[in-house]
């Protein structure tokens, strides 16, 4: 699936959530949250530990039912559709608990990963051509992360930061419109996040990016819009200019934005 012939139905938005609210034993950890996010560009979650950020996200793609309320992907509710069913309408999220098979190496993952979506459609081309593609959409993929030269490595042994890219890799490998990326940054070295950085800014143009992230000189760098998080309830959206100017945001955040 490409993102240019899945694009907007005219909605103007991704998701759409209406009072969305998740609850674990008496716990309300996502909490009545309204929110349209736009298509196109990289959107932000930030917010402090334990604020609902990744409830969120496993809201959205379907980990997570929620207790109460409702989800529009595009123009379709999927509120009660499972996970398998949102990632085939092009939903696609990494996880921080890693899908990487260590003893295989980068090449043979990131192959895994883009057969896995070919196999799940019914396919008309020829064995020979098909393995062919295989192999170039595979290449691609490895350069778009930036692990071509590291293609024959086995992935344990990997960096953590090339490990995280290689996750990042599996992601993309299904060319999904939509991209959940969860604190993609965690444990990375300057120089890992910076290469990361510019590899979500790459794979950004025709995409969504849904980005949950912590490292606020980063967020104010590459977001296109910023939702802030607070208690499980959404306490602002803006431009980073606009959220960096907000006062509330600002008493939050005990003045780290300033
Ligand atoms: N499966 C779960 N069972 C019980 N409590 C949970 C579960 N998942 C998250 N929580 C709680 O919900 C709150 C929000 O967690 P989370 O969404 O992970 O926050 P964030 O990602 O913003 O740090 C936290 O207090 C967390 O302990
Ligand atoms: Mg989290």
């Amino acid at each position: 699936m490409s993102a240019a012939t899945t694009t907007a139905a005219g909605t103007g938005y991704v998701f759409k959530t209406e009072g969305l609210t998740r609850r674990f034993s008496g716990f309300t950890a996502v909490n009545n949250v309204t929110l349209e996010i736009p298509e196109g560009g990289v959107r932000t979650i930030i917010g402090p530990n334990g604020a609902g950020k990744t409830t969120f996200f496993n809201l959205l793609s379907g980990m997570l039912p929620p207790s109460e309320g409702r989800i529009w992907f595009r123009d379709r509710e999927i509120t009660s559709l499972l996970a398998y069913q949102r990632a085939r309408l092009g939903i696609a999220r990494s996880f921080q608990i890693t899908n990487i098979f260590g003893h295989l190496s980068v090449y043979e993952n990131v192959r895994l990963a883009v057969q896995a979506v070919h196999d799940g459609k019914a396919n008309f081309f020829m064995p020979e051509r098909r393995m062919g593609d295989l192999a170039e959409k595979t290449e691609s993929v490895l350069h778009d992360v930036g692990l071509y030269d590291a293609r024959d490595a086995n992935a344990e042994n990997l960096s953590h930061g090339d490990q995280r890219r290689l996750e990042i890799g599996l992601v993309i490998a299904s060319d999904p419109p939509v991209l959940l990326l969860d604190e993609p940054l965690a444990g990375m070295s300057p120089t890992e996040t910076h290469e990361t950085v510019d590899l979500i800014q790459r794979i950004s143009p025709g995409r969504t990016i849904l980005l949950v992230e912590h490292d606020i000189d980063v967020v104010m760098a590459i977001s296109t819009t910023i939702t802030v998080f607070q208690t499980g309830s959404v306490l602002a959206v803006g431009t980073p200019q606009e959220i960096r100017a907000n006062e509330a945001v600002q008493r939050a955040y005990l003045g780290e934005l300033a």
